[in-house]
């Protein structure tokens, strides 16, 4: 009924808004958020939308149920540009940025931590950690809580010794001393003894925030990650949790080197059918008490109709994404403002459908824009596919490639990065990023399946084995990309 969907509130895209609007009574508990709250895993790795900072929103207020102390890094603090022009460079210095960095996050953290038990328990603090009581009063009274200060000013005495004339075993040692936080190391005991008593969390989110891909974006994270591991090693009492995205992290060599050997700290966000269902369906729940007690399937439908050209409508709506939250959501709040204009009494196909034109345009430009970094100019490559047919065989979409490779289609001066290549590696960037999808087979709730399927759904190791390609649905409506 179109009284009921006025109702619906889907929530906001983005979690820091969506926490306000309802997202504690409709939060869904996946496996991530459990095994995050037993403490066994430490970093979280998601693309953009996939509810990392959802659930980091959502482990904050677990910890603060359980009078753990949280300290919350925020993204207006992390400056990018400010390391960049600030710190000299890797080539001016010669100076190994990624330990710099890992010793000058060790650095801060610990302050961090001490300050926050000095505030949160003075008088245990004064006579539990006497020495940190005193260092703190020594060399950060009064100091800013604009913890970049504090982290360059750091950072500026390691650069200090690195690019200043020193006489060499002068540096060394003082530069040892620096890398391994002689200043604080004799502090750490009493703080973890301190832990005991009450535990602490630090939450870092949003690192995306104002990325330049510069050297030194690359080692502020690479060192966050190295600190962050070894800050977890002292106790579970201290914990830092943090959160990247996932095409960031692979942007980064070092990180990327290493996932294999702290595999067992990452928690992958991923999404299917099924749990984003519920992730919808208790959103509806939420907005409408009276359905409280109606199954999941009889919610669904009492907002949106059941199907849409001969496929359950749920099925419809996901396939248009790439399983990320944000999308489903974006999508239906689409959906509901063309049911309410039309006075409609469900979110009919034709609801659905306008408002996968505007959905489909927004989220083509956004994925170009995701990866802006890595690949430049994407939006140039998926025009090239405009008016194409849905699907392809192999043949037809390499000489389509080879085409926009070489410049015969033209897609701009930024796409050069394809030049030097070859059709292969940019049909396995398109597949990557979900643009293209590939028929394979998989084996899908007891059966074997024939179907086209992106990464989100599927791994493959390996791409030059399959004879046939689509283009995601997601894209297609904005590219007038002709369906068989
Ligand atoms: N487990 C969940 N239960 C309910 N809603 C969720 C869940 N995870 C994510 N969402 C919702 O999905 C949307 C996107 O999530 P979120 O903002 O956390 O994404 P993100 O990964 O932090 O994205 P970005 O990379 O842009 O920061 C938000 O509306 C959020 O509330
Ligand atoms: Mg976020």
């Amino acid at each position: 009924m179109l009284e009921q969907i006025k109702k619906v509130k889907f929530g906001a895209p983005a979690a820091e808004r969506d926490i306000n609007q309802g997202l504690k009574e409709y939060f869904v508990e996946t496996g991530a958020f459990n095994r995050l709250k037993e403490n066994k895993k430490s970093i979280i790795l998601g693309n953009r939308g996939t509810g990392k900072s959802a659930l980091m929103k959502m482990i904050i207020e677990h910890y603060r149920k359980n009078s753990t102390i949280v300290i919350e890094m925020f993204p207006e603090d992390y400056s990018y540009e400010l390391l960049q022009s600030t710190l000299v460079k890797e080539n001016d210095g010669s100076w190994a940025k990624v330990s710099a960095y890992t010793a000058s996050w060790k650095y801060l953290i610990w302050v961090l931590i001490m300050k926050e038990y000095s505030e949160k328990m003075n008088m245990v603090f004064k006579t539990t950690a006497k020495k940190s009581h005193v260092y703190l009063r020594d060399n950060h009274k009064g100091v800013t809580n604009n913890f970049m200060d504090l982290m360059i000013s750091y950072l500026k005495r390691i650069e200090g010794l690195k690019i200043g004339a020193y006489e060499a075993g002068i540096k060394t040692k003082e530069l040892q001393g620096l890398y391994k936080l002689e200043e604080i190391n004799n502090l750490i005991p009493e703080i973890i003894e301190l832990s005991n008593k009450r535990q602490i969390v630090i939450i870092i989110d949003e690192l995306d925030k104002g990325w330049d891909a510069s050297e030194d974006a690359k080692a502020f994270i690479a060192g966050l990650f190295q600190a962050s591991i070894s800050i977890n090693q002292h106790t579970s009492n201290i914990k830092v949790v943090l959160s990247v995205r996932k095409e960031l992290h692979d942007n980064i060599p070092s990180l990327y080197e290493d996932y294999q050997k702290n595999i067992d700290l990452f928690e992958t966000l991923e999404w299917d059918d099924e749990t984003l269902f519920n992730l919808i369906v208790k959103r509806i729940r939420y907005s409408i008490p009276e359905l409280k007690n109606k199954s999941d399937k009889d919610i669904w439908n009492t907002i949106f109709i059941e199907k849409i050209f001969e496929q359950k409508s749920l099925n419809y709506i996901v396939s248009r994404s790439l399983y990320r939250p944000r999308e489903i959501i974006q999508l239906c709040t689409e959906a509901q403002s063309r049911a309410i204009e039309k006075r409609s009494n469900l979110i009919d196909i034709n609801a659905i459908i306008t408002a996968e034109a505007k959905y489909s345009e927004n989220r083509t430009k956004d994925i170009a824009a995701e990866y802006k970094f890595q690949y430049p100019d994407l939006i140039n490559i998926f025009e090239a596919f405009r008016g194409s047919k849905c699907t392809m065989t192999r043949e037809e979409l390499e000489i389509l490639c080879l085409q926009i490779i070489s410049g015969e289609i033209k897609t701009g001066h930024k796409t050069e990065w394809i030049t030097k290549q070859n059709e292969e590696f940019l049909i396995n960037i398109l597949w990557q990023i979900g643009f293209l999808t590939a028929r394979t087979t998989v084996f899908l709730k007891n059966e074997n399946c024939d179907n086209f399927f992106g990464p989100h759904q599927v791994s493959l190791v390996n791409l030059s084995n399959i004879k046939e390609f689509s283009i995601h649905p997601m894209f297609r409506l904005f590219l007038g990309i002709r369906e068989q």
